[in-house]
């Protein structure tokens, strides 16, 4: 029986003020370090945790936005993980459902990104090892200086 794939998610549906107050007291779930974060979930084809060695995310996009940047580069290194985090909770919806709808829609494609809702601000060392991260795209420079 073949399954009917996901239609893309409609950005009007996602709409959010622009911004989030970053030291605002949200709930998020978050690793207490990187090696307790379970990425399976995020990369179910790539990250197996039954074996022994697996990739790593390499590819951050900190304050992702829509995820443009992360659907453009996947195909480009379908090898690389990437992920996006993005604050603003509508918003991360919206690119975690167009991944799942772009994966539905092309098998074996779009597994290698995903995307978070956190707290670049407080939480990235929680998710990151020290030189794991080849390529950073923020969009938060102004916190990071
Ligand atoms: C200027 S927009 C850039 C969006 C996207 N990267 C682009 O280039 O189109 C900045 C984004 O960062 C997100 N953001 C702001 N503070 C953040 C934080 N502390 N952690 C994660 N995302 C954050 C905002 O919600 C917003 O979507």
């Amino acid at each position: 029986m073949s399954t009917i794939p996901m239609a893309l998610p409609q950005k009007r549906y996602y709409r959010q003020r622009a911004h989030s107050n970053p030291i605002a007291d949200h709930c998020f779930d978050y690793p207490r370090t990187p090696d307790d974060m379970d990425w399976c979930a995020y990369y179910p084809e790539l990250v197996n945790k039954d074996q022994g060695s697996n990739p790593v995310v390499e590819f951050a996009d900190i304050g992702c936005g829509y995820g443009g940047l992360l659907t453009t580069l996947s195909p480009l290194f379908p090898k690389t993980l990437m992920l996006g985090m993005e604050i603003r909770v509508k918003v991360s919806d919206y690119v975690m459902d167009r991944i799942a709808a772009l994966r539905s829609q092309n098998p074996g494609q779009y597994q290698n990104i995903a995307c978070l809702r956190s707290n670049a601000m407080k939480y990235l060392p929680n998710y990151f090892k020290k030189g794991q991260v080849s390529c950073l795209k923020a969009a938060l420079l102004h916190f990071f200086s």
